[in-house]
């Protein structure tokens, strides 16, 4: 599989920009863009049609398409909750399902990449290894928890600092002096999260026995931290069941 696929890509919003963006910048691709003012016809000579418009869009946006999708195509779908077999009723062509996070746009990423089909799985790989760490997946039920996890967890860690910014400054700190701290440290966290370290070292390079940020740690264990995550996850997956659930008809 070389860069030079031919890429339609349909929604140019958060992802899809993020995607044409890390496809750009490591050359993996030069994709056409479909959006609402461009006819809905899938470009002669496609290899593979990448599906990012919101899960409650899909069909609207894909079933004016889907006649002049080439038959050699394959489809990749990046959305959260559409399973394959509902994708298929309307494209009968190879599907990959890949949840990627929007980092792909620095080429720092991470996929979850999904698919019965070999074809559609070289094709994701050609097109997610440029700008994600792509982790395969070998069931499509696996891409709930791996949303949950990947796609929507950067979300969880932003919430995560805000909520240290505001203990910050109720413990005194300017607010603007807060959230700039807790901006730093996620970076950090990014910093080491991007090295071979297990987690485990991670926490022990910073938290000497007895130390204030073990201390830190004993008390988020307590408040249940392992707790709270859990319940993020199981909720972001029940949510894409149903998302699911609502998308089959
Ligand atoms: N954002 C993330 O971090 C992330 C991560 C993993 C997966 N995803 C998945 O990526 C998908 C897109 O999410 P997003 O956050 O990028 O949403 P978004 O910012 O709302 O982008 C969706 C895009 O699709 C376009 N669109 C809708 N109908 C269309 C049509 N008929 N023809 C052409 N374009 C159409 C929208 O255009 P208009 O603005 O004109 O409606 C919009 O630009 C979702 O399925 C989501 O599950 C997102």
């Amino acid at each position: 599989m070389t860069g030079a696929l031919r890429i339609t890509l349909l929604g140019h919003g958060r992802l899809g920009s993020a995607l044409a963006e890390g496809w750009g910048l490591t050359g993996a691709a030069t994709p056409t863009i479909l959006t609402r003012a461009n006819q809905p016809v899938c470009p002669a000579g496609t290899e593979a049609l990448v599906i990012a418009v919101k899960p409650a869009q899909w069909r609207e946006a894909v079933t004016p398409l889907a006649t002049s999708v080439p038959p050699g195509a394959v489809v990749i779908s990046v959305m959260a909750g559409v399973r394959s077999a509902d994708i298929a009723s309307v494209l009968s062509r190879p599907i990959a399902r890949v949840m990627p996070t929007t980092a792909v746009a620095k080429a720092q990423g991470v996929a979850a990449i999904w698919a019965d089909d070999v074809e559609a799985r070289g094709v994701a790989h050609a097109l997610f290894d440029p700008v994600a760490d792509a982790v395969d997946l070998d069931q499509e039920a696996l891409l709930d928890p791996a949303t949950a996890v990947a796609g929507s967890a950067p979300a969880f860690f932003h919430a995560f600092a805000q909520a240290l910014a505001s203990a910050g400054f109720e413990a005194g700190l300017p607010p603007e002096a807060a959230e700039r701290l807790a901006r730093g440290a996620l970076r950090s966290a990014g910093a080491g999260a991007a090295t071979d370290a297990s987690f485990e070292d991670l926490i022990a390079r910073i938290a000497s026995p007895c130390g204030t940020t073990r201390a830190g740690l004993d008390a988020l264990m307590e408040a249940r931290l392992s707790h709270a995550a859990k319940a993020a996850v199981e909720a972001a997956v029940a949510r894409a069941r149903t998302l699911a659930g609502d998308q089959t008809s």
